[in-house]
């Protein structure tokens, strides 16, 4: 039929039984694979579901076997050995609960509900969290973009309360996927997913800033700061997907030939580089803290969002001078303790 369409030629009625004797027999292999695809599924999240609840009573189990060991009395070597025997199916336990559908935080459980956020597979964790780095690239770009423009080119209060908007949405999104990347066994520190529950503060509070003399003193810093903080989210990217590509590849050593002394000089050398610009852009937001203090009191505390901006840029410099000073102090910490053990 397709081809008598094609060429152009006249559908006969013969032409069209033909088809119909082609789909139903097409119809009837796609409905005994759907029903077998259908059993499989049920199958699965029956399973799922089973493991699930069976890692809870387990995991009760372990807890109250350890601490009941901890406090018998009995032969310490022996008790280590029961101990350490625990620990290691407290661990595997852990591991496998995060191939396992789990309750959903409070904020997680807010936005979508109790619906299952956790991905079944490695792969899929990857692709996740290969999408969120893709996101967060793409709309660093458009900000980058948007700044500049707003900057040198647009003097406009319209166009700089879109690219506030922009970034309120863009933080907003970003609490969503962090929160999903967490239920999925992501080390996210929580004062990463905290600063952007106070950027979308402050994009909230750059939105309704009504345009007057304190608004335009400070206009120029925050669009410099924010072409600045664009730049130094695209060296994270880069650093970022570095780590994780190689993280992975030392995962998969059979396809990709990396050791665990390649990944840590790699990362030592990208961290080296990042960290003076990181430490610039922290300064930077306690200077924008300072400014707005001295523009607060220029003004009379007329606009109450200038000094509400003010501490939010010093919670900000605070959180992120001293979680980036403590991720470094652990690794540095954990570098040295691996160099003894050697
Ligand atoms: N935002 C989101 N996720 C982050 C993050 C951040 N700022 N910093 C680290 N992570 C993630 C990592 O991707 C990793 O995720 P995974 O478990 O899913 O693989 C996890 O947290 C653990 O990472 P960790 O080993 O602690 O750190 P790192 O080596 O990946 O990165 C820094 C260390 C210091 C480079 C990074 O935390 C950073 O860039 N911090 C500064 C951010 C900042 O100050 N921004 C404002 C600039 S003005």
């Amino acid at each position: 039929m397709e081809v008598a369409r094609r060429t152009g030629e006249s559908i006969t009625f013969d032409t069209c039984k033909e088809e119909w004797d082609d789909v139903e027999k097409q119809y009837n292999d796609f409905e005994a694979k759907h029903a077998s695809y259908q059993q499989v599924a049920e199958k699965y999240f029956s399973q799922r579901n089973g493991c699930a609840a069976q890692v809870q009573r387990l995991q009760k189990k372990l807890d109250g076997l350890s601490s009941g060991l901890k406090s018998c009395a009995a032969d310490p070597a022996a008790k280590a050995e029961l101990l350490s025997l625990v620990e290691e199916k407290q661990k595997a336990l852990n591991r496998a609960k995060n191939y396992l559908p789990r309750k959903n935080g409070f904020y997680l459980g807010l936005i979508v509900g109790q619906v299952n956020v956790s991905f079944d597979s490695q792969q899929e964790k990857y692709k996740y969290k290969d999408e969120y780095e893709k996101f967060k690239l793409n709309c660093t770009i458009f900000t980058l973009i948007a700044s500049v423009l707003n900057y040198f080119v647009l003097h406009n209060r319209i166009a700089d309360a879109c690219l506030s908007f922009f970034l309120l949405w863009y933080y907003c999104t970003l609490t969503v996927r962090e929160s999903i990347l967490i239920a999925n066994g992501s080390r996210i520190k929580g004062w990463w997913v905290m600063h952007h529950y106070v950027a979308v503060m402050l994009s909230g509070i750059f939105v309704i800033w009504e345009e007057g003399p304190s608004y335009q003193e400070f206009r120029s810093t925050f669009m410099a700061f924010s072409i600045y903080q664009s730049f130094i989210q695209l060296l994270q990217y880069y650093y970022q997907t570095g780590c994780l590509y190689r993280l992975r590849a030392l995962g998969e050593r059979d396809h990709m030939d990396i050791t665990i002394e390649g990944f840590h000089s790699w990362m030592w050398k990208g961290l080296t580089f990042l960290l003076p610009f990181l430490f610039l852009g922290h300064f930077w937001q306690l200077y924008n803290a300072y400014a707005l203090t001295r523009l607060s009191f220029k003004y009379m505390f007329v606009d109450w969002q200038v000094p509400a901006i003010a501490v939010l840029f010093f919670v900000m410099f605070c959180g992120n001078f001293f979680t980036t000073i403590s991720v470094v102090y652990h690794k540095v910490k954990s570098r040295s303790t691996k160099s003894k053990n050697q």
